[in-house]
């Protein structure tokens, strides 16, 4: 998938490889973006921070903003529904030199959108155009968008606000194909996602419902999207990533990066929140194997990684034929 050329560029950061992880609150941490970089993601971008936290310095930013180098180029993710906030936060964010300020049009739960941030801005394009532009003029990194296709069926703006984007400096941007009243149900539209990569020359990210290997090109194919984003598909087969589906990976393959995993988030979070946090991940992991609910709910409960490990063994997973 990657080479010497670059797939594309946003701005001037080159961009090698067609599949992304998608920023995941709770899940695209820096444990899981690294892993997902490493086995071939083609750039990283945060769970989501919201403008609020930054200009009062909330603690766990921190946590949230931390990168490795080798994850570059990131893509710091920011949600608010105040430009003149948003900037201000862009600003701070800055000083942590990331690669890629995103703004996400996209989030549609209802502490976020329902106070205008995320999807909530797509019902004002105007201010979407101030957000790009201000954030355009004052930052020396490019500034991209991830968007939903409007609110509800009643008001499919985003050519509209596809091109505001464009217009207003915006250097790319990711599309997830549903509203943000649809939330996660129903399929992704990528007639959508095609006629917004027709009608803009920045580079477009298609997203939603790419949950196989073959969905990657698929996408590409039917959308002419210069990559794809991927978000469900990717929890607990990270592997989509080097072009594997999860039947593709060896049940050893499984255990070793399903341990490293737990390791880096020990590492990253401590012991204590390190395995609460991993157990998430660990319950996709698992997903294809036979388990009982008891043989379950031990393995997802363990208080360490050696006990996770030995019970691995215990049960010598095996994956169920679909
Ligand atoms: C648990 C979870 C957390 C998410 N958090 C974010 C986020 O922080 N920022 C964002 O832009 N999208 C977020 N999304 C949306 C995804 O990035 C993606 O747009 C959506 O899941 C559709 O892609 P998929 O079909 O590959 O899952 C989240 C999705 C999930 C499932």
């Amino acid at each position: 998938m990657s080479g010497n050329k670059p797939t594309f560029h946003i701005g001037s950061i080159p961009i090698y490889g067609e599949a992304i992880l998608s920023p995941m609150d709770g899940f695209s941490d820096l444990p899981f973006r690294s892993m997902a970089r490493r086995l071939g993601s083609a750039m990283s971008y945060t769970e989501f921070v919201n403008a609020m936290d930054v200009v009062n310095t909330h603690p766990h930013l921190d946590e949230r903003l931390t990168y490795l180098e080798e994850e570059r180029p990131i893509a710091f993710q920011i949600f608010d529904d105040d430009p003149e906030r948003l900037l201000r936060a862009a600003l701070i964010l800055r000083e942590r030199d990331p690669d890629i300020i995103d703004i996400n049009l996209g989030c549609s739960a209802k502490c976020v959108s329902g106070r205008g941030a995320g999807a909530g801005l797509l019902r004002e394009p105007q201010k979407i155009g101030a957000i790009f532009s201000t954030l355009n003029k004052e930052l020396d990194i490019p500034v991209t968008g991830k968007m939903r296709l409007g609110w509800d069926d009643d008001s499919l703006n985003y050519l509209d606000v596809a091109k505001i984007i464009q217009d207003n400096g915006g250097k790319a941007l990711a599309v997830h194909g549903r509203t943000k009243q649809q939330a996660y149900r129903g399929e992704a539209n990528w007639d959508a996602i095609a006629e917004v990569k027709a009608a803009l020359t920045i580079p477009v990210i298609g997203n939603g419902d790419v949950r196989v290997v073959a969905d990657i090109d698929k996408m590409i194919n039917y959308t002419g999207c210069d990559a794809v984003m991927i978000a469900r598909g990717a929890i607990g087969n990270p592997w989509i990533f080097a072009g594997l589906d999860r039947a593709d990976v060896l049940n050893e393959q499984v255990r070793e990066t399903m341990l490293a995993h737990l390791d880096s988030m020990l590492d990253f979070y401590g012991p204590d929140r390190g395995i609460i946090l991993f157990r998430k991940h660990a319950a996709r992991y698992i997903s294809p194997y036979g388990l009982s609910p008891e043989q379950r709910e031990q393995l997802l409960t363990s208080e360490t990684a050696g006990d996770f490990a030995a019970l691995l063994d215990e049960l010598a997973l095996h994956t169920v034929p679909a």
